[in-house]
């Protein structure tokens, strides 16, 4: 008999879903495909589409498979938070975000694997060497490189790609810096959680992924969710160049009275 795997290596996908029933069973049947012993968390927003009757379906006949209902669209940040929760509880020692629409490839899931053997926190990074994206709009890589550029400039930040949404975090990470208290969505949140990582000590890495546009369903980036990126990280930039002022004038005081 095979002994049963530690807690601490087991792996959980966390797939958060809205109107995604064409590509639910897809996503998750790659992902088996390329990880067999990794388990599955859909967490869906009461989809009006069934995504949620579609996963409900695939987990009675899957173990691996698992489903979390939400009644109403409350943001991708939201959906992480409470899908973070359950994978906590239940003891998995390595927690991955993927999208369910396919532009995360799950053939790309072992190489974050094997990064987290040296790190703490792996991005799937667009924007390093061998990092791509495959039909995306001017405008999206526009807004995605922008959106970055402006992240390390404003929070000092040596991150190439802090607003993409395929990672895998140690539990440890995850339980440290209290995640549950980000209250934004989109890009914004992604952001918000490689910054409490990498503040809290944590290694952070970035390996190089191909980002291609999904071909099924349609996105849910908004306008407001720029708006709040912009406004937060500009919020978080003024008060972090504040400290950084408030050491630097206080080190001098110090240098001159001693
Ligand atoms: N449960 C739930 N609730 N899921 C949601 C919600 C929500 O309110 N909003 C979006 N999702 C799910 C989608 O169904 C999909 O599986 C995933 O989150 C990503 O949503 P998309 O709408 O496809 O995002 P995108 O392709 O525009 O944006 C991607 O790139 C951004 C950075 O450029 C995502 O990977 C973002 O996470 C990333 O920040
Ligand atoms: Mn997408």
């Amino acid at each position: 008999m095979t002994p049963p795997e530690p807690a601490a290596s087991r792996v959980l996908v966390i797939i958060p879903t809205y109107n995604e029933r064409d590509n639910i069973e897809l996503i998750i049947g790659r992902v088996h495909a390329a990880v067999p012993a990794a388990d599955v968390l859909v967490v869906d927003d009461g989809s009006p589409d069934g995504t949620g009757k579609v996963a409900d379906a695939l987990a009675e006949d899957d173990d691996r498979v698992h489903v979390l209902h939400r009644t109403a669209k409350a943001g991708l940040g939201a959906a992480y938070i409470a899908g973070f929760d359950w994978g906590l509880d239940a003891g998995y020692g390595v927690l991955v975000e993927m999208d369910a629409d396919g532009s995360h490839a799950p053939e790309q899931l072992p190489r974050l694997l094997d990064a987290l053997e040296r790190a703490d926190l792996v991005l799937g990074s667009r924007w390093v060497p061998g990092g791509t994206v495959v039909n995306w709009s001017r405008h999206r890589e526009v807004l995605s490189r922008g959106a970055n550029l402006y992240t390390r400039l404003a929070l000092g930040l040596e991150l190439r790609d802090a607003t993409g949404g395929y990672r895998a975090y140690r539990s440890e990470v995850l339980e440290a810096i209290d995640y549950a208290a980000v209250a934004s969505e989109g890009y914004c949140f992604q952001i918000d959680l490689a910054w409490r990582a990498l503040r809290a000590g944590y290694r952070v890495i970035e390996v190089p992924i191909t980002f291609a546009e999904r071909e099924r369903g349609k996105s849910k980036m908004s306008n407001s969710i720029v708006r709040e990126a912009l406004w937060r990280v500009s919020q978080w930039g003024v008060q972090h160049r504040g400290r950084q002022l408030r050491a630097i004038v206080r080190n001098r005081t110090r240098g001159t009275t001693s």
